[in-house]
């Protein structure tokens, strides 16, 4: 998961007038988000500024997992709005708009505390960004808009490559959570649990296919929730792998989010019976100690989260496990914590995510008064960041030695360089020959070193 990145935007140059600078906070399903208003904006003639300072349109596309992520957008506000001031110093205008999480959270206090925003809007309704920026325009009001249409969150979306090389992209199926882990803002922010029907996602997927996609990331803040509907009544995320993996183009499937309570038997079977299904699995945990885990409402203890460990690695014995993880949850005590530790020792994981835990306003667990101080909570992230890195570290140094097939994604630093990845998401770097496979290949690499995030590998011979 990505903190922060700066998304490019591409649009015909016939087109083009206008610039637009997105900056996109926090996870994947932002990024794909961001990308499919780029594809919107494309269309309605912005290109891509290199800096907020030259955009005539501005967006924060915002994320309220991190810690203090509100404060952050209200801090970036601030340096843009004296950008702005230097536009119309000039003559020129810019459009300052706040999308995603913290805005629909924040809703109209966002425009009330920080001057010069002009659109504010949820992670629901950026299809309707034309219109939006439209009404501003004649108006010129500030149009606030953290109602969602439910009926509309998929309709008529714009849909672009979300990786930007033409490879591997991004793919939502699912969005929102009933889940209401006691930590979390996501109910409260993506609303309850939607999938897209079934012959929608495999439409947007063949659409990718015929541009040269080749790996598709299933998306969903439950992915493995879905229940898409399609002709023969609900489908499941294994039967909406299965149809994938039909697609021809289509070579890799990946998926995430799941959640442990929805890790249903026929997507472990599909582990085991589909080639096409990456051997790769993110599935939080949050913590090992029952106590913990039924505090924040996660509907499964540390043994049945690894009896799950344990089928899914029957079915699929090289699997690579990553996790999320939350320490110093309200009330966690140094013997919880270390239940967290002797939980990750017995899984084993292959890559994590581990947050210091962070008060949400509107959740149940920011109300309690047994909070844990920051030291504590940093000592134990530390501890088990250590520990995780050391799992990563021997996961990855497990490969040396082996031959994996690298779907090629894009040129590496040094020229005849390319990166690609491997079945468990490792990114690997290999000297390929002149002539030799193009980006979008799969190719058998020899593993033969290891870093903490990457692999580096000797080109054998080119598969598919
Ligand atoms: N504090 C810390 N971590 C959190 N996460 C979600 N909410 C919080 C919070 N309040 C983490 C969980 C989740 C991941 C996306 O972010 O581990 O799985
Ligand atoms: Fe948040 Fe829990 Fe839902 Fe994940 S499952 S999005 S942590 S409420």
């Amino acid at each position: 998961m990505n903190d922060m990145s700066a998304t490019p935007v591409v649009a015909s140059p016939e087109t083009v007038e206008k610039k637009v600078f997105i900056k996109t906070y926090g996870c994947q399903m932002n990024v794909y988000d961001s990308t499919r208003m780029e594809g919107i904006l494309a269309g309605e003639g912005y290109a891509a500024a290199d800096a907020p300072e030259e955009a005539d349109l501005v967006i924060l596309n915002t994320c309220h997992i991190r810690e203090k992520a509100a404060e952050k957008v209200y801090s970036e506000l601030g340096k843009i709005r004296v950008m702005k001031a230097e536009r119309n110093a000039s003559g020129k205008d810019m459009v300052i708009a706040v999308a995603g999480c913290v805005a629909q959270a924040e809703g109209e206090e966002l425009a009330r505390r920080a001057k010069g925003i002009d659109l504010v809007f949820g992670p629901q309704t950026f299809h309707r960004l034309p219109e939006y920026l439209a009404r501003h325009r004649e108006t010129g009001r500030v149009v606030v808009e953290t109602e969602f249409p439910a009926e509309e969150k998929f309709g008529a979306l714009a849909t672009r490559n979300a990786a930007g090389h033409g490879v591997a992209a991004f793919l939502t199926v699912q969005e929102g959570c009933d889940k209401f882990c006691s930590f979390c803002v996501v109910p409260y922010t993506r609303g309850s649990e939607f999938s897209r029907p079934l012959d929608q996602v495999l439409a947007e997927a063949r659409g990718l296919a015929a541009k040269g996609v080749r790996e598709v990331t299933l998306l969903g803040q439950n992915v493995n929730a879905y229940r898409g509907a399609g002709a023969a009544g609900e489908a499941s995320l294994a039967r909406l792998v299965t149809e994938l993996s039909r697609i021809p183009g289509i070579e890799r499937i990946r998926y995430t989010t799941s959640h442990p309570r929805d890790m249903s038997d026929d997507l472990i079977e599909a582990h085991a019976g589909n080639a096409k299904l990456m051997p790769y699995l993110h599935l939080p945990v949050q913590a090992g100690s029952n106590r913990i885990l039924k505090a924040m409402n996660r509907g499964h203890t540390a043994d049945s989260y690894m009896a799950l460990v344990a089928r899914v690695r029957a079915a699929r014995p090289d699997i690579a496990l990553s996790g999320d993880f939350i320490v110093g949850f309200p009330g966690e005590t140094e013997a919880e914590f270390e239940e967290t530790l002797a939980l990750v020792r017995a899984v084993e994981y292959a890559s994590a995510f581990s947050f210091k835990y962070s008060p949400r306003p509107g959740t149940p667990a920011a109300e309690r008064d047994d909070q844990i101080a920051e030291d504590v909570k940093l000592d134990r992230l530390h501890r088990l960041q250590a520990l995780l890195m050391e799992q990563q570290q021997a996961f990855n140094a497990g490969c040396v030695g082996r031959t994996l097939p690298v779907l090629l994604e894009k040129p590496g630093r040094q020229s005849g360089q390319m990166i690609g990845r491997s079945p468990y998401l490792q990114s690997v770097h290999m000297e390929i020959p002149a002539g030799g496979p193009h980006i979008g290949s799969i190719v058998e690499t020899r593993i033969l070193g290891v870093g903490p995030n990457s692999l580096s590998g000797q080109y054998v011979n080119h598969v598919a």
